[in-house]
């Protein structure tokens, strides 16, 4: 046995659900060449599934460590991810991490440190769990221009969704039992006002598109407000509300990306996509539009993309961000117009709404569930009034693509559709 390869020593910071879930894996498959020698948590206090003694409390050690060859990070701390992340990057490490909230703040950043100091980082996990999109896009479409991509990037908001459009749920029942299997974030504002997706939309754009976008620049609406008239909207018209994320490039070469709630119908794959699955269709300018669909969360499918990216480094893999060199000078797109469906309880905050929108008091409409709204509302306006609207309780949804808004003729508008 003398001339087997040594196993590729790992250290693991966090053993939350990610990683006890990759732990896992790795344990039911001994055959790999790979080895948790350290783990690194938080709390001493906490039961654990492992003895003690497998664990420090100071992931600066594993930092520290000159033995380790991969770092994989899957703690819940944005911050301290990032400084962990960077400090690694900065002794060249290879480093797997599953934080997406940390690389839709600092990707420009991490990869400029991995230029810089011969390191690598992968982070197929922290975009749709178990889907490999993010190496679709760097690898397989790295010089095919894309049209859009566009998905459910996340499997709380969809779950509430299909269980009040299937069973009838109302949403704070739904919400309790998505919490209540472990598919939502403790916080549950972050998936239910589509802040997670936005994070993920971010991380897309940087693989489909070679643009790094502030996620300030994406504008989120979530389903905090959503109920059971809209809902019956949807189905009244063989539709579906989901929250569905769209980044794509417009006729000028700008890319527009967004989350929203949208009224899809059974012709876009994404209408089958159900409870806490993710699904996301890459439409390429030669390929045509490509389904990908799975599990979103949950610890052994996220751990097993984080497995996937040990092995890969091992490969010497590391990402292209090929499309950066032809990335648009200009990078998000502001001249957009969406085509949506608004409703409140009250009609005298739905007004109100009609003028924050720049709607005539024409948009109003009236169905057995109430008083709502319909037109065309420019996206600078959306962002603009997001968190009135979310303060409000307003329901929003697309209820269409995005339209470009261009410039035709002295002063003159039109429209034309995308995708
Ligand atoms: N859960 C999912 O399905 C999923 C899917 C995709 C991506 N992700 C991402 O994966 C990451 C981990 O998520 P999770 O669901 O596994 O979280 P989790 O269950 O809350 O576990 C977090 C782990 O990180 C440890 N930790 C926190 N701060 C630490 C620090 N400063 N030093 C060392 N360890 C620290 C915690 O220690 P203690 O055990 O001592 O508390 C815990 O073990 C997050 O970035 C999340 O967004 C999660």
């Amino acid at each position: 046995m003398d001339n087997q390869p040594q196993p590729l020593r790992l250290g693991l910071i966090g053993f939350g659900c990610v990683g006890q879930g990759f732990y896992d894996i790795l344990q039911q498959q001994p055959g790999l060449g790979l080895a948790v020698t350290r783990i690194a948590v938080k709390s001493p206090d906490k039961p654990r599934t492992l003895p003690a003694d497998h664990f420090t409390y100071h992931a600066d050690e594993l930092l520290n460590d000159p033995t380790l060859d991969v770092l994989v990070e899957v703690i819940d701390d944005a911050a301290e991810a990032f400084r962990l992340v960077s400090a690694a990057l900065r002794q060249g490490r290879r480093v797997v991490t599953a934080n997406k909230a940390m690389l839709a703040r600092h990707l420009p950043e991490l990869v400029q440190l991995e230029q810089n100091f011969g390191g690598a980082l992968l982070y197929e996990a922290a975009v749709c769990g178990s889907i490999p999109v993010i190496r679709t896009l760097d690898g397989y479409f790295s010089h095919e221009p894309l049209r859009a991509v566009q998905g459910i990037l996340n499997g709380s908001s969809n779950y509430v969704l299909t269980r009040m459009s299937e069973e009838g749920s109302d949403y704070a029942a739904a919400l309790a039992e998505a919490q209540a299997l472990g598919f939502a974030e403790t916080d549950p504002a972050l998936d239910m006002g589509a802040f997670d997706p936005r994070s993920k939309a971010v991380i897309l754009a940087a693989h489909a598109y070679g643009v790094f976008l502030e996620a300030d620049e994406v504008l989120n609406l979530g389903i905090e407000a959503v109920g059971a008239a809209d809902v019956a909207y949807a189905a009244a018209r063989g539709q579906k509300v989901k929250v569905v994320a769209s980044v794509q490039r417009l006729p000028n070469g700008r890319v527009a990306a967004l989350v929203t709630p949208q009224m899809l119908g059974p012709e876009s794959p994404l209408f089958i996509v159900e409870h806490e699955f993710n699904g996301v269709v890459v439409e390429g300018e030669y390929a045509g539009p490509q389904f990908l669909g799975g599990r979103g969360a949950g610890g052994h499918p996220t751990g097993s993309a984080v497995l996937a990216d040990v092995l890969a480094l091992r490969r010497g893999l590391r990402y292209g961000y090929a499309k950066q060199a032809t990335a648009p000078a200009l990078q998000a797109a502001e001249e957009l117009e969406l085509d949506v469906y608004l409703r409140h309880p009250d009609v005298g905050v739905l007004r109100e709404v009609l003028t924050w929108l720049e709607l005539p008091a024409t948009a109003l409409r009236t169905d057995v569930h109430g008083v709502y709204a319909t037109g065309p509302v420019p996206l600078l306006r959306l962002r603009q009034w997001r968190d009135e609207l979310r303060t409000a309780g307003v329901f929003v949804a697309r209820r269409g693509e995005v339209q470009a808004v261009e410039a035709v003729a002295e002063g003159q508008l039109a429209a034309s559709t995308l995708a």
